[in-house]
């Protein structure tokens, strides 16, 4: 069976990481753990990794006063150190500097030339080192000060005036096809709305000027050489592109992929480098006959006090130090609830992972834990099993269909099938509030029955710990991609072995006439303080 294949993008290593990467490596780290929880007999691959070549990288090292290699090596160790970090299970950790991906991009560049879509010509055009990409005029703008400066309008990187001999691809052969990829294909960008962005641009032939795909190498030297031709090294996106075939076994020599994954289910990108991944990607792989991927998921960004985060202004997030502080589970949460929509660009505030912890986390999950194990009802209920002699079966409770617990019951058989619903949409955020709707729901539920004032009946007893146990079960189940390490701590807590999809069914393991008193609510989420 093909894997459900994921990938992150792979990170330039001229600056240490930064949260950006981490919530780009967490998305796609819970689509891969959402697909092995509901189809565990799908194999998954993820790949991530880092982007090493380009004169970006080149002057990185150079004014670190390393080689290049020795510098990549180094930054690019701490990309995979984020990665174990962060729980991020990846498959594979591409390096562009590899050698498998040399042969890879060199194998690639020949299919594109074999086309006949490529031609060499002379360039011209605005050159942004920082997004090692050309502008036209119409991109760019001047920026008036003291010095009067060109800047990439989209970008506001500095570009430079440049003309060069290089290679060019025709991209306009694409356009026909690619309208139509993008137009037949609900899911090929998500969000919608920035799929229709790029439909309109794209409707425009303007848009569709050749590009150009190599460097001179005195331009460029840290970079993979063109076949036969050593005075050109190929252009750093392309190559970095290719990474995503790299890691699936490529150059597939026999001329088949082999099963091993091609093409992507889910690239997951940031919306800066949308163009790179639904423009040129596809319109390289139609070039050469690849199949194209199945979704591009370009999201939104996180911003420092509502401005952008940048080295220049400081306010770069360590990603190492805030999963330190508050954990790496909390964290996760954090990114998946308040940017799982993918749209709007989300606030980064300390003040705010604090307070979603302790309303949340602590406050509703954690609060339903120490409901379950309180001393109280489980002392109640072991004595109830004990003069019963026998336990009460969940469907017996089912049966009752009770108004009261209408509510709790309804959403408890409807949970999964919400879940699964939104997953299939790529609408994450929601989907984590499924379980957490749950919990929150069972809280009040529990509230409602008060057992503290029905002690003498058996009904309110059971009920609450029935309905408690089985929204705690099921919603850590469904949490399991999200979080991973704590939704395993409480469903260890509450039975074994009930982690997988099929126990979603509500009352599938039976609940046991008798509580553990486990798991106690200020180990699972000890109180945290803004820092
Ligand atoms: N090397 C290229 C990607 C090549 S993929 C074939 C690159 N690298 S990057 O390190 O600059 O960015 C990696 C990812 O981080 C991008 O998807 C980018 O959108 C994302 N982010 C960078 N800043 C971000 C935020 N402030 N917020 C969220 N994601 C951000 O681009």
């Amino acid at each position: 069976m093909k894997p459900y294949y994921v990938s992150t993008p792979i990170f330039y290593v001229n600056a240490a990481p930064h949260i950006g990467h981490l919530y780009t490596s967490v998305i796609a780290d819970v689509l891969v753990r959402y697909s092995r929880l509901r189809h565990p007999d799908r194999p998954v691959f993820l790949n991530t990794g880092t982007d090493e070549h380009g004169l970006k990288i080149q002057q990185a090292a150079e004014a670190a006063g390393e080689n290049p290699m020795q510098f990549c090596d180094r930054i690019s160790e701490r990309f995979k150190e984020l990665g174990r970090a962060a729980s991020i299970g990846s498959s594979r950790f591409t390096r562009t500097t590899n050698i498998d991906h040399k042969m890879s991009a060199q194998y690639f560049w020949d299919l594109l030339e074999r086309s006949g879509a490529v031609y060499k010509g002379q360039h011209s055009g605005w050159y942004s080192i920082s997004d090692e990409c050309f502008y036209t005029d119409a991109q760019v703008e001047t920026i008036t000060g003291q010095t009067n400066v060109k800047v990439a309008t989209e970008t506001g990187s500095i570009v430079e005036w440049t003309t060069e001999e290089n290679y060019k691809f025709r991209l306009s052969l694409y356009r026909e096809p690619l309208l139509e990829w993008l137009n037949g294909n609900k899911l090929s960008v998500y969000p919608p709305t920035r799929r229709d962005e790029l439909i309109l641009q794209l409707s425009n032939p303007e848009n569709f000027k050749d590009i150009s795909i190599s460097r001179p190498r005195s331009r460029l030297q840290w970079g993979i050489p063109v076949p036969r031709d050593k005075q050109q090294v190929i252009y750093v996106w392309l190559e970095a592109l290719v990474n995503y075939l790299t890691a699936v076994g490529h150059p597939w020599t026999d001329g088949r992929n082999d099963g091993k994954g091609w093409p992507t289910d889910v690239h997951v990108i940031g919306k800066d480098i949308l163009r790179f991944h639904a423009v040129l990607l596809p319109a390289f792989l139609l070039a050469i006959g690849y199949e194209l991927p199945s979704t591009i998921l370009a999201h939104a960004h996180w911003t420092v006090n509502r401005q952008k985060m940048s080295k220049s202004r400081g306010n770069v997030t360590n990603p190492f130090s805030v999963l330190q502080l508050y954990g790496v589970d909390p964290i996760r949460y954090y990114m998946m609830s308040v940017a799982g929509n993918f749209h709007d660009d989300s606030n980064w505030s300390e003040e705010q992972i604090v307070n979603h912890y302790n309303r949340d986390l602590r406050g509703v999950l954690g609060n339903l834990v120490s409901r379950i194990t309180s001393p109280g009802l489980t002392s109640l209920l072991n004595s109830l099993a004990s003069e019963e002699g026998h336990s009460v079966t969940s469907y017996a409770l089912l049966d009752k269909n009770l108004p009261e617990d209408a509510i709790i019951k309804r959403m408890l058989e409807e949970a999964p099938s919400k879940f699964e619903q939104h997953f299939s949409q790529f609408e994450i955020g929601k989907a984590l509030e499924i379980p957490m709707g749950l919990v929150n729901e069972a809280n009040r539920h529990f509230i409602h029955l008060r057992w503290w004032e029905h002690k003498d009946s058996p009904d309110i007893i059971r009920r609450s710990h029935f309905y408690t146990h089985e929204a705690l079960r099921i919603a850590s189940i469904l949490l399991q991609p999200f979080m991973p390490t704590k939704s395993q701590e409480v469903l260890a807590a509450l039975c074994a072995g009930c982690n997988q999809w099929r126990s979603t069914v509500l009352g599938a393991s039976g609940v046991p006439a008798k509580s553990k008193h486990t798991a106690p609510y200020s180990t699972l989420f000890p109180p945290i303080k803004l820092n």
